[in-house]
């Protein structure tokens, strides 16, 4: 295979999600395309598709119709969907979705069960990642002794944890103040920098605006592409 600059690591053709026997149609005919490296973020009003998409990028649900394909695999088609998650993409959601009980060093190494790695192995790489993203001295807290912004580093870190090759994320900045919304968009612009491809769903024109591309949606279509 030739490698070029402009990959695409994501494209989506007449990308069509219906829920509820067809009366919700959440993705209406959706075409994009995603290079590797790129830092693209999605906006648009509340219930315009955006989880959706994200959502089928990341195969946590199949298309009704079109064709989605993500790292080469198509996702319509391809059997082991856990398998290509656990290898290609990491999740932040808006709630972190961070197991309570759990410290920091020890949620950041679910992911990696997915892996073949000891356990020396896998608290070594989930220190690494913890410094990654400025936590380190912070693993041995839960959840509930975190203030929202470490968590959501946290969670970041724990998207990090199998070297996906892309990073989506969904409103990860919608429960935070103006200070830690700063320290995520710096620390994903950061990590962009370094080649990781994120996806970051935005209502924060602000943020959108560090992006390379931004996808507007709008009654589960994309109305308007902006790059940069
Ligand atoms: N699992 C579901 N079942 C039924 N309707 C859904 C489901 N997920 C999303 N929808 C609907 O699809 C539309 C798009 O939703 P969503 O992608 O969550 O929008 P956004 O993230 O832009 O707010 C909305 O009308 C929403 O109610
Ligand atoms: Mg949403």
């Amino acid at each position: 295979m030739r490698i070029s600059e402009n990959r695409a690591i994501v494209k989506a053709e007449n990308l069509v999600k219906t829920f509820e026997e067809g009366r919700v149609r959440a993705l209406d005919g959706v075409n994009l395309e995603i290079q590797e490296g790129q830092f693209v973020s999605i906006m648009g009003p509340s219930g315009s598709g955006k989880s959706t998409l994200l959502n089928m990028i990341g195969a946590l649900d199949r298309p009704t119709e079109g064709r989605i394909t993500v790292a080469d695999v198509d996702l319509a088609n391809f059997r082991d969907l856990d398998e290509f998650r656990a290898k290609t993409v990491g999740f932040v959601f808006q709630l972190h979705n961070l197991v309570p009980t759990l410290t920091a060093l020890e949620n950041i190494q679910i992911p990696m069960f997915e892996m073949d790695l000891s356990l020396g192995e896998r608290v070594e790489r989930a220190k690494k990642l913890l410094m990654v993203v400025g936590l380190e001295k912070r693993m041995g807290a839960v959840p509930s002794k975190l203030s929202g912004g470490e968590r959501q580093r946290v969670a970041i870190a724990r998207a990090l944890a199998n070297d996906p090759k892309i990073i989506l994320a969904d409103e990860p900045t919608g429960n935070l103040d103006t200070a830690s919304s700063d320290e995520i968009l710096h620390l994903l612009l950061d990590l962009n920098k370094g080649g990781q491809t994120i996806i970051l769903v935005t209502h924060d024109p602000e943020m959108a605006g560090h992006a390379n591309v931004v996808f507007h949606m709008k009654d589960g279509k994309i109305l308007e592409t902006t790059c940069k």
